[in-house]
């Protein structure tokens, strides 16, 4: 990267959080020719200099539009919106004696994921008769102004059930309007994330939606997200991140929550055995940027602490030797356990699905292979072992597919869940490759 385009990187990530990593250096360099050509400027430095001299100007508010990722679409990661309609909204609605509502959705887009929400609350029987409002907010302006205008494409609006799509929108040729009614219960502002402290005085929220945005975030800079996000959370609140997203090196005072499909965070105290302590999270993690397939780290030899409890690490190791020693029922026990500690470990799910199928039971075995998956998709492997109990299960075109997906990312490989699958005997990546090519050559 030039030194002035670095400065340039430098600087849109002190506003906005957006880290420009070293792919996107061309289209930031073409970019700034253009912008520099287009405004006149004599030279990047003057550019670079009337950026820092003008941060609330027209030219920042172009900027911020064009490097922010849009990426969005109604009921995106639709568990998670399954898991507000039947479980979430319900467990309020018994709580609550006052009858209001209030969301969050930060970092909206083009309002794709505060429409869904509005629908959601809307066709809640209980909820959906309250006084509820979405706040909906984004760095973007131009995002925010598409998002009041309420019409979506047909891409964004694709998973929205026919009936919902019937029942909510009107269709014109500019595409699908979303509802007045639900319109006039979101209101969009624009508001920087980063921002300190994030301009949301006295208000409080029961869900706060902050999902697929702090992956572009350095740690430092997610922490302080979070720590805003815990100000204006209402104590018994719920906060909802993307799928690949985790607080789990963060050590937040927000615990994850395991809903089944999907995982939410909540602030202690809680009451209950979902809870899992971001303290023990924190040691479990490699301190990576983004969510990392390998939320554990190789363990640790067991040490000599005298009366001191095994550490998480000892007791995962235990299960592992016990799945090479074949006490599976044993394995299946003890990755129970460090799962309700730590819900948000793909490779704890990655292994009770190893376990579940030494075992001979395929469907719970599938089932936690996908929970794995849903955490951390990038784990091929795992996919792998997924698509070969579909097929025990026959059913082969699911399997088909996985093997497929398998086979896109399946190269050479490190990692825990890597090495740990070498120790239990499965095949390796070049193996895998190839099966996977049978599979899908003789379908
Ligand atoms: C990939 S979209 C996510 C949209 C939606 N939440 C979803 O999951 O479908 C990321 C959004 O975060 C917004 N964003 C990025 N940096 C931000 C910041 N510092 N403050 C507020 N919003 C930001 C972007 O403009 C973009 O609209």
């Amino acid at each position: 990267m030039s030194e002035p385009i670095q400065e340039i990187a430098q600087l849109i990530e002190s506003v906005s959080g957006f880290v420009i990593g070293d792919r996107s250096t061309n289209v930031l360099a073409s970019f700034v020719r253009e912008r520099v050509a287009r405004g006149g400027f004599a030279g990047v430095e003057r550019y670079i200099d009337y950026l820092r001299r003008h941060p609330e100007s027209e030219e920042w508010r172009h900027i911020l539009s064009k490097i922010t990722i849009k990426e969005s679409f109604l009921f995106r990661a639709v568990a998670q919106f399954k898991a507000l309609e039947n479980t979430i909204l319900g467990e309020i609605a018994g709580r609550r004696a006052k009858r209001r509502l209030r969301v969050w959705c930060a970092g909206c887009a083009r309002g794709e994921e505060a429409a869904t929400l509005a629908i959601v609350l809307a066709d809640h029987p209980i909820v959906g008769t309250w006084h509820w409002s979405v706040l909906a907010t984004d760095v973007d302006d131009a995002a925010l102004a598409d998002a009041e205008r309420g019409v979506y494409g047909p891409r964004a609006v694709a998973r929205v059930p026919a009936e919902t799509l019937e029942r909510h929108f009107v269709r014109h040729d500019r595409g699908y309007e979303l509802n007045p009614e639900l319109r006039r219960r979101i209101e969009y502002r624009q508001l920087n994330l980063i921002a300190q402290p994030v301009d949301l005085a006295g208000e409080e929220f029961d869900l706060i939606f902050l999902r697929n945005v702090l992956i572009y975030f350095r740690p430092e800079i997610q922490r302080r997200v979070i720590e805003s996000v815990e100000e204006v959370l209402e104590s018994d609140g719920t906060v909802f991140l993307g799928p690949s997203e985790s607080l789990i090196h963060l050590g937040t005072k927000l615990k994850a929550r395991d809903l089944g499909d999907c995982f939410c965070y909540r602030l202690p105290p809680i009451s209950g055995d979902e809870v899992v302590d971001t303290a023990i999270t924190n040691r479990a993690t490699r301190p990576t940027r983004a969510p990392t397939a390998d939320p554990v780290p190789m363990p640790r030899q067991p040490s000599d602490d005298g009366d001191a409890p095994p550490s998480f690490d000892v007791r995962l190791e235990a299960t592992i030797k016990a799945l090479e020693e074949g006490s599976h029922r044993r394995a299946v026990a003890g990755l129970a356990a460090l799962r309700h500690e730590l819900p948000e470990s793909a490779v704890i799910h990655a292994l009770e699905g190893v376990a579940l199928e030494r075992l001979a039971v395929p469907e719970k075995a599938a089932h936690a292979y996908r929970a794995a998956l849903y955490l951390a998709p990038e784990m091929d492997e795992v996919r792998f072992l997924l698509a070969r109990v579909l097929e025990e299960l026959g059913r082969s075109k699911a399997a088909v597919r996985e093997y497929r997906t398998a086979l896109t990312g399946l190269g050479p490989a490190s990692g825990f869940m890597t090495s740990t699958m070498k120790r239990l005997g499965y095949p390796a990546h070049d193996q895998m490759i190839q099966i996977c090519l049978e599979k899908i050559n003789s379908d």
